[in-house]
């Protein structure tokens, strides 16, 4: 028996092989978990499908984009009546435009600045609301992916670790919110791992060399890593556990020089 037998769990953020949600699912489906996906836009649609395809079971899958009017609420619509109650939710999604991913933080436009937050941080928000109706009083979990650079300055993530701070922020409201109707709400900050949307920062290849060099394990983390956490995250294993930002960064962020 897997440690996800018999639970439901949805993904949001599944875009292509490398994606950490897609290391999340794998894990998730190892562990026995019937799994719905979303995709973005109808560019993303195959790549996700054919993904998918390489689970077996009868894995849901529907459009989503965080950043139209209407499309949370029919997703989550869709999911209730094609595909049954939630245990479980993983926000895996983030955007910020690669002009701000770089350069002067003070060179930070409105536009940029709100971009980054509404697809990356006020999204958790919106999918809670509407996945709560589905999650409430079943010992439900929601898992989102954070970064260091919430925390401390890392060179050109701007933008986004403003973001990030706003998402781990709004994973303590969340948990405080939910908790009394049975719903736990954490995040996991991992260490830099090649995806598409690393790459949109620059110069991201130092942070994986720096990593690798000076953390602890002395090594970098990768998808398999954070999924497995995920996986315990969601289970009943993590009951007792909600409104935390986990590290799976192999233990970079202890260090100080
Ligand atoms: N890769 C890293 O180094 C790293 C480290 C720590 C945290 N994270 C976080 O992990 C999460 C997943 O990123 P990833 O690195 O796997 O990259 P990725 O490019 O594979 O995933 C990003 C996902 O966000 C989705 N997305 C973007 N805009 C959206 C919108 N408007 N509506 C719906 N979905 C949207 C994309 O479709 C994509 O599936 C992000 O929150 C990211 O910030 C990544």
């Amino acid at each position: 028996m897997g440690l996800m037998s018999g639970k439901n769990v949805v993904i949001f953020g599944v875009a292509n092989k490398r994606s950490i949600a897609w290391g999340i699912a794998q894990a998730l489906h190892r562990e026995g978990a019937r799994l719905a996906l979303n995709y973005q836009n109808e560019r993303m649609e195959e790549s996700v499908r054919k993904l998918a395809a390489e689970l077996p079971g009868d894995t849901f899958l529907a459009p989503c984009d965080v950043t139209v009017p209407g499309d949370i609420d029919k997703f989550f619509g869709r999911l209730g009546k094609e595909f049954g109650p939630l245990d479980g939710l993983v926000h895996s999604i983030a955007f910020a435009k690669r002009e701000e991913l770089g350069g002067s933080f003070a060179d930070t436009s409105w536009d940029g600045y709100a971009m980054a937050q509404q697809v990356s941080a006020w999204s958790l928000i919106g999918l809670v609301k509407g996945a709560l109706p589905l999650m409430e009083g079943r010992d439900a979990s929601v898992v989102c992916l954070t970064y260091y650079g919430a925390e401390k300055v890392v060179q050109n993530y701007n933008v986004m670790g403003v973001a990030k701070a706003a998402l781990e922020c709004s994973t303590r409201y969340l948990a405080n919110d939910v908790g009394p109707r049975g719903v736990r709400v954490n995040a996991i900050s991992a260490g830099p791992i090649k995806t598409v949307s690393a790459m949109g920062v620059s110069d991201f290849g130092s942070l994986l060399d720096t990593m690798a060099q000076k953390a602890p394990l002395r090594r970098n983390v990768d998808q398999g890593d954070v999924g497995n956490t995920a996986a315990f995250l969601l289970s009943n294993l993590a009951r007792g556990i909600t409104g935390q930002t986990i590290y799976v960064d192999a233990g970079y962020s202890i260090l100080g020089l």
